[in-house]
């Protein structure tokens, strides 16, 4: 007899990871250039730093059996300690000005178990989530396995739209659900798909606004501050954060990663929490793994305290500026026969564009541009995935691209096949 395997509720209700499929055919197909992958350069990896930092790290005998050890839940003091201190020099404010939220600092095994855990924290079934349209799909995946409502709200060149945001909580006043609003979810810095950051004038008046509906909700709604491309800004200065106007830790969540600054594989996060979340993210973190790899934390540690990062750091921001520039002209150029039937962002930082085509294209794994980019070898994300499934069925008509792993002649080369499917697909 064939016994079948009973598989928990929040498991069947979570459906695959898309971009596993997309790597995959990268990997089977090598003459395809990935524009679909979030992976970072490879060419500027930082073997050489971390070579010398782990030789460091573990030369000396009592040091390095430490590193080798397992370490707290929480995260390397000293290396929370720096975070903290770094947040400072960024906000211009005086050191030891946030000398409490040192405690309230968690290293987590990449920013994506940040964010896993506080959906963890803090959601039921039923409970909602407020998501910028589009958002960060592969965060709408652990939405799903708690059963989580993810609703979106528009944004616009300049991010997250306050008027938009005010109408998204009014309808879910008016349909009776307030009550369950405990997020809103923001990457307020070149987000992941769009490349777009909100603009400064309006972070004040989003703080104002989500704490306003929380005293009508009754409630705390936290903000999720998710910003993994910090660091990675080219040719202008790193807005201050949401995070750097509730130092005090009542509502914002910080969220950060080295992995898109120095190392994926390192896989290191963390997140600044308010305080009513430290302990319960602590615990869940707990029943996870009782702490993220304290080697790496050290070599970490340690790269940040020599210069090495930040001078690391200066490099990447050059290639990849370039890389940006390389990609954008690309499709400027290819894209100009069709150019007022094609818009795409140009992002001041971060890794991805995020094109639009006309409203009837479907742009998904199944519909006639996704197997034309196939044939001319070329693949990207499909935009639809990237869109919370409420209030209204995704759109289908956009495309992340992502200008992160190609090099240089790749991506003029991707940009080319690309405009060449899209001008056959739109006849
Ligand atoms: C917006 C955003 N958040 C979080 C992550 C997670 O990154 P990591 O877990 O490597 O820190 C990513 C990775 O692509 C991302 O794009």
């Amino acid at each position: 007899m064939t016994l079948s395997t009973p598989l928990s509720a929040a498991t069947a209700r979570t459906s695959a990871p898309t971009i596993s499929s997309l790597m995959k055919l990268a990997l089977e197909r090598p003459e395809i250039v990935s524009l679909a992958a979030g992976f970072v350069d490879q060419q500027s990896l930082p073997v050489e730093i971390s070579a010398r930092a782990a030789a460091q790290v573990l030369g000396d005998e009592p040091a390095g059996k430490a590193a080798l050890q397992y370490g707290t839940t929480i995260g390397d003091e000293a290396l929370r300690a720096i975070i903290v201190e770094r947040l400072e020099v960024q906000h211009g404010v005086p050191p030891g000005t946030y000398r409490q939220a040192v405690n309230r600092t968690v290293l987590t095994t990449g920013s994506a178990q940040l964010i896993y855990l506080i959906g963890e924290a803090l959601l039921d079934p039923g409970d909602i989530v407020i998501v910028e349209s589009p958002t960060y799909f592969v965060f709408l995946g652990p939405l799903e396995t708690r059963g989580a409502r993810a609703v979106r709200t528009p944004i616009d060149g300049d991010g997250l739209r306050l008027d938009e945001l005010e109408r998204t909580f009014e309808r879910l006043r008016e349909e009776g659900s307030l009550d369950r609003v405990k997020l809103v979810y923001t990457i307020p810095e070149h987000a992941n798909p769009t490349g777009i950051s909100l603009a400064i004038d309006r972070r004040k008046g989003l703080l104002d606004l989500v704490r306003r509906w929380s005293e009508t909700a009754g409630h705390r709604i936290h903000i999720l501050e998710d910003s993994a491309y910090h660091g990675l800004s080219y040719g202008r200065p790193e807005a201050d954060s949401l995070w750097s106007r509730d130092p005090e830790g009542e509502s914002v969540i910080l969220a950060r990663t080295f992995s898109k600054t120095f190392s994926p594989g390192m896989k290191l996060g963390y997140g600044v929490l308010p305080k009513d979340l430290v302990d319960p993210v602590l615990t869940l973190k707990g029943n996870h793994d009782f702490g993220t790899s304290n080697f790496v934390q050290k070599l970490v540690r340690l790269v940040l305290a020599n210069g090495d990062y930040d001078r690391h750091v200066e490099r990447l921001k050059t290639v990849y500026a370039r890389k940006r520039d390389v990609f954008v002209e690309a499709i400027e150029r290819y894209f100009e026969p069709i150019r007022d039937r094609v818009t795409w962002t140009k992002p001041s930082g971060g890794l991805y564009v995020w094109m639009s085509l006309p409203e009837d294209v479907d742009t998904g794994f199944d519909g006639p541009l996704f197997s034309r980019c196939l044939a001319e070898r070329v693949i990207y994300v499909p935009g639809e995935y990237a869109f919370a499934p409420e209030p209204t069925p995704p759109p289908k008509h956009h495309l992340r691209l992502s200008f992160g792993v190609p090099d240089e002649a790749a991506l003029v080369e991707g940009a080319r096949r690309l405009a060449e499917a899209v001008r056959v697909t739109l006849g």
